[in-house]
Parts: structure tokens; sequence; C-alpha cells
């Protein structure tokens, strides 16, 4: 990774990507710099998992209480303002709705929808400021699908693209445009026990997989890129769905 700060598509812009040390959300953070943003990278963790000069850091629970209001403030301060916001930062989890407990459920929907829904309340006023103002949530194919032990994880996903639908509708007068990912199966921190439980899980979605693989980070951030950038301006409530054909396959 380059440590210049470079001039690129997005040479200007200003972007908060949450869930950014790790799979995704550091892909595209990674991404973004490379085309020239400057990026404030909201985790977990005490420290960024990489250094830029462009990027700043912000160690922060997405569904802390007054997280949002932090998250929208540190971006003013540190990067001038808001012109990407990217909602990556999510969880799995809780099994079974049978035997899902309240506490499993309503930390999910916390940390998937309504941290999502927060930070982006909390950016709208830097957005309208915004010559580009870009809203990205990340779905996944569980907000079209369904999966046996994922009811929290499948209705958060499902919430994302009614909120992300609503959002382009309340915010296109101002030439902001919201949008939400789908993507498939991705190698990242989220499938990694899957991956190590044994050959199962790649195996399967790599033979539902029209392209024949899981989905790198990647492929993910390029789809993001896209989508923040000029030439998607005229694209707006969608869901993206970057699966590499596992939807398509009966
Ligand atoms: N990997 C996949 O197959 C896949 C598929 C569909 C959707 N997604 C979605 O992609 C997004 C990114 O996940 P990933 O696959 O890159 O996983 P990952 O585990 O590699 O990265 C998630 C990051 O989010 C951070 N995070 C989690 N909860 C947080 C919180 N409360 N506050 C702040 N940061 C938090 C983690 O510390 C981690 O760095 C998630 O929304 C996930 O649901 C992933």
């Amino acid at each position: 990774m380059t440590t210049e700060i470079q001039r690129g598509a997005h040479h200007g812009m200003k972007a908060i990507v949450t869930g950014a040390n790790s799979g995704i959300g550091l892909a595209t953070a990674q991404r973004l710099l490379n085309e020239g943003a400057k990026v404030l990278m909201v985790d977990l963790a005490e420290e960024a998992s990489i250094k830029h000069p462009a990027a700043s850091y912000l160690q922060a629970d997405v569904a802390g209480e007054e997280a949002h209001e932090h998250i929208a403030a540190s971006a003013k301060d540190h990067l001038g303002g808001i012109d990407f916001l990217i909602n990556n930062a999510g969880m799995v989890g809780g099994g079974p709705v049978e035997s899902m407990t309240f506490a499993d459920w309503g930390r999910i929907l916390d940390v998937n929808l309504s941290a999502v829904f927060r930070l982006c309340q909390a950016s709208i006023p830097s957005l309208k400021q915004s010559t580009r103002g870009r809203i990205v949530n990340i779905g996944s194919i569980m907000t079209t699908l369904a999966g046996v032990g994922m009811g929290a994880y499948t209705t958060s996903k499902h919430a994302v693209a009614g909120l992300t639908k609503t959002l382009a509708l309340e915010l296109g007068e101002f030439g902001i445009t919201a949008n939400f990912i789908q993507p498939g199966a991705i190698i990242t921190g989220i499938t990694q026990a899957s991956l190590d439980a044994g050959p199962e899980f790649e195996r399967f979605w790599s033979e539902k997989s029209a392209l024949g693989r899981l989905g790198r980070p990647e492929d993910i951030a390029a789809a993001i890129n896209f989508l923040v950038s000029e030439d998607a301006s005229f694209i707006t409530g969608h869901g993206l769905v970057v699966d590499g054909g596992v939807m398509r396959k009966a």
C-alpha cells in the first residue's frame, strides 16, 4: 500500500468507513485512500490496522449510545466534512429463532441496523454540504435470501434495504445517492471460522457461484468504489448484488 496521498478520482472527498479494520471495510478504506479520498476508519480495536497519511482512526462501537455523534463529529474535525458514508460494520450470530436470546437479537439489530440508521441520520447535515454525497450501506445476499440459524442477521439485512431505499427518496433532492451492496460469500473475518472448520463451506459457495469461487474483500471494495464515483451519480435506491452469480442458481 502506498504511503503518499494520491490525486485520484476521489481527490478532495471525505469518507467514513465503519468496520474498517478487517475484511470488506479494510479493503474499502484502502481503495478509497488509493483513489485520493481522506478516510475516517472506525472500528472496535484500539488501533487502526493500517497507517496512511490521509487516514484517521476512531475506536468506537458503532452501536454505542453516542457513537453516531462521535463519528460524525470526528469526521468533521479530522476530515473537514463527509462526502461518503460507508456503513459496513456488521456481525452474525444468534442461532435459530426458537433458541435465540433476546439479548443476541437486540445486539445484532443494534449493530447491523440501528447503528446504520443513527449514523446516516447524524451524517445527513454534512452530506447535504457535499458536492457528491453518497451513502453505501452493506447488506448481504441475506437481504434477499434467508439462512437457517440466521434470523437476526437476515432480518437486519432485509431492513437495511428498506432504510436505504427510503434514504434515496428523501435525500435525492440534495443530490445525495443511497445504495446498498449485497455481497455473497466473501473471505473475511466473518467467514473465517466457517472456512477453518473444513472444506464444506468453501465447496458449497464455490459450487453455487457461477464463477466457481468465493469473493474477496477487494471485489466488494471495487463495487463500493463505483457507487461513490461520479459515474454512479444517477444510481440510487439500488441494491447491487456482488456474489459471483450465487443468487442466480436455482
Ligand atoms: N464476509 C461475507 O461473506 C459477507 C457477506 C455478506 C455481507 N457481509 C457484510 O460485510 C460487512 C463487513 O464484514 P466482513 O465480512 O468484512 O467481516 P470482518 O469480520 O472481516 O470485518 C468486520 C469489521 O467490523 C468490525 N465491527 C464489528 N462490529 C462492530 C461494532 N459494533 N462497531 C465497530 N466495528 C465493528 C469488526 O471489528 C471488523 O473489523 C458486514 O456488514 C457483513 O454483514 C459479509
